[in-house]
């Protein structure tokens, strides 16, 4: 819902998210991610608060915790409870959901967290990525009954093209947005493999796929796209804006000579957002 103090964000020139790293550490490796170093120790909670007040001094609104992987955090659910009562109109959080218990989601609820992303790219795990449906979806139930609203995100890279179809469809199935981002080359390791031929060659197949999933969704798909890196290390742009999926994509496909195939296959992640219900 947005009240009249977001409306009345449009007029100014602060910041209005923020992502904020509440620990290096992660319990697993993706071969993609650079973002996690587990010789780090957490921060200190009263390090973690004094950021938070200066985050939220500069106006920001929204507010973002990630990683790492948040969830190693031993006092996450208290720093939720922190950055709420500091009014950020939203707290949202990235996870991997292995941590994710029923105690742990009842804490993150009670603290007032608003949003969570489970991030899955696969059906099954493999070496280079463990998050996979098989892992999480018994968790997925959890959130039926709560107030936390759920949204799925998977990296498309060669091992992952195949299967992320069907992630999609789990998640739709189930009334849960869902995205796919292309994996960011700037940032990876030698150990993944982006195929370029593999994504482009499927690009029909993803925007046909697109279209059909905005059309079993009974809704466009969302207008704005997160393109590039959560922390905005990647870029971010707006792809598409259209209440007609079809017309989002078209221009999604040729908007820009640079980076064409790349947005065309985000907006075929895009194309499964969902609003949830
Ligand atoms: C760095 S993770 C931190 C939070 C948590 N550990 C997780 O995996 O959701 C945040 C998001 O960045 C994505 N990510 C990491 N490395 C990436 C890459 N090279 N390209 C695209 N997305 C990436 C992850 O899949 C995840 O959705
Ligand atoms: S993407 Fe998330 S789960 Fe995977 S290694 Fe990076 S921080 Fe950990």
């Amino acid at each position: 819902m947005i009240g009249l103090q977001q409306v009345l964000r449009v007029f100014d020139s602060k910041p209005w998210v923020a992502h904020l790293y509440v620990t290096e550490q992660c319990n697993l490796d993706c071969h993609y991610c650079n973002e996690y170093d587990n010789s780090i120790p957490h921060p200190a909670v009263s390090d973690l608060k004094k950021w938070m007040d200066h985050i939220r001094a500069l106006g920001v609104a929204r507010i973002g915790f990630q990683g790492g992987e948040p969830l190693k955090h031993p006092d996450i659910a208290e720093l939720v409870g922190y950055a709420k009562s500091l009014g950020f109109c939203s707290v949202s959080m990235s996870t991997n959901g292995f941590l994710l218990n029923r105690e742990l989601l009842t804490d993150l609820e009670g603290a007032g967290l608003d949003q969570l992303q489970i991030s899955v790219d696969r059906m099954t795990p493999i070496a280079s990525t463990r998050k996979s449906m098989q892992s999480i979806l018994h968790k997925l139930d959890w959130f039926k009954d709560s107030k936390i609203r759920l949204n799925v995100s998977g990296v498309l890279f060669k091992e992952t093209l195949d299967e992320m179809g069907q992630v999609i469809d789990t998640c739709l199935d189930r009334g849960i947005p869902v995205h796919a981002r292309v994996i960011h080359d700037d940032l990876v390791h030698d150990r993944t493999q982006v195929d370029r031929v593999a994504i482009r060659a499927n690009r029909d197949a993803l925007l046909a796929l697109a279209l059909d999933q905005a059309e079993r969704a009974g809704q466009a798909p969302r207008d704005r796209q997160e393109a590039g890196h959560p922390q905005g290390r990647g870029g971010a742009g707006k792809i598409a804006e259209s209440s007609d999926p079809a017309q989002a994509f078209r221009r999604a496909d040729t908007d820009g000579s640079a980076g064409g195939d790349r947005r065309a296959v985000q907006a075929a992640g895009l194309s499964a957002h969902r609003v949830h219900p």
